[in-house]
């Protein structure tokens, strides 16, 4: 993109400190529409690639522990002496770099980086809206999980995250009833929220093979089930109940947050601790800190746009 010449055109609104540019109906900040658009010019997906796409705080880095260890023979299978966390990556490093971004990692610093000494299947994560993804990526054979989480503990997560970005580079929190005006109003990164949602969750139910859709909620309730259905989707399905079981604890928020790479290890995108990526981790976290009058403007328009969708979040 002639960065400067385009940004200039376009709206562009403010959100925890930082511009947000308006393109095609979602808000980016510039560097991540750059990187955006570079991917969707250079980026070819194989078919064997999986892509974990998402709305920013919504559990995403879940599974971006969970899809690496599911396609990871040495780690997916629990050997017959329970011992084989030496070979476990998640131990040295933060699930980021299991599954690197496409516009906040791969396509940031080189508009056409050479991604060719990634071994085969390659995982990839996005933020960026259904619209948006690279023409290889729809229609390309190539899988894409998505997970998405209800909008009311979305925002808190967001809310806490972001402050916690801006606060490390000496900026005042924003307070919470003007974040979320913004996110009422769509104005976030990567938002609005339900479009972002109902874009992939119209695809995926045209094209199941190709989408999975997941809910942070349902992962909470019913882990096994979900972990089975994703690995089902992924092709990877687990014979044993003991390695699910041993899945989700190598994925679990306790283990992560408390493995020395991720207490004290620092994101190099943002500059921030990986400990700002596990926090609290459950379901109506919200309930701590919405008035009802919040609860009551968010969840109208969550009903409003989702209605006639078949999507909800019935928890
Ligand atoms: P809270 O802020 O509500 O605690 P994302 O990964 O998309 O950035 O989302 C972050 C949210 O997922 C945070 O929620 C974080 O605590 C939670 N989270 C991170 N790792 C998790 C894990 N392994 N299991 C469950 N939740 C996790």
């Amino acid at each position: 993109m002639e960065s400067s010449f385009l940004l200039d055109q376009l709206p562009k609104e403010t959100w925890f400190g930082s511009d947000l540019y308006n393109w095609d109906g979602f808000r980016y900040r510039s560097h991540h529409l750059s990187a955006a658009m570079a991917a969707s010019s250079y980026f070819k997906a194989n078919d064997s690639d999986v892509f974990l796409a998402s709305s920013m705080k919504t559990g995403t880095t879940w599974l971006k522990a969970l899809i690496p260890t599911i396609m990871n023979p040495d780690v997916r299978i629990t050997n017959d002496d329970g011992d084989d966390d030496d070979d476990d990556p998640l131990l040295k490093h933060h699930p980021n770099v299991l599954m690197p971004s496409l516009e906040v990692q791969l396509f940031m610093a080189n508009p056409n980086p050479d991604l060719s000494g990634m071994s085969s299947p390659r995982l990839f994560r996005t933020h960026v809206p259904f619209p948006m993804l690279p023409e290889s990526v729809k229609n390309s054979a190539c899988k894409i999980v998505y997970i998405t989480r209800e909008p009311k503990d979305t925002f808190m997560s967001l809310w806490h995250f972001m402050n916690s970005a801006i606060t490390a580079r000496g900026i005042d929190p924003w307070p919470i009833d003007e974040a979320f005006g913004s996110f009422c109003r769509g104005i976030h990164a990567f938002g609005p929220f339900h479009d972002h949602v109902l874009g992939y969750w119209k695809e995926s139910r045209k094209r199941p093979e190709k989408i999975h859709f997941m809910r942070y909620e349902d992962m909470k309730k019913e882990p096994r089930e979900e972990l089975q259905k994703l690995a089902c989707f992924l092709g990877k399905p687990f014979e044993r109940d003991e390695d699910v079981d041993k899945v989700l604890w190598r994925c679990s928020l306790e283990r992560l947050k408390n493995l020395e790479v991720n207490r004290h290890g620092v994101d190099p995108s943002l500059g921030i601790g990986y400990e700002h990526y596990f926090r609290r981790g459950i379901v109506g976290d919200w309930k701590s800190y919405f008035t009802d009058e919040m609860q009551q403007k968010l969840d109208l328009i969550t009903a409003m746009k989702f209605e006639g969708s078949g999507l909800g979040f019935g928890h």
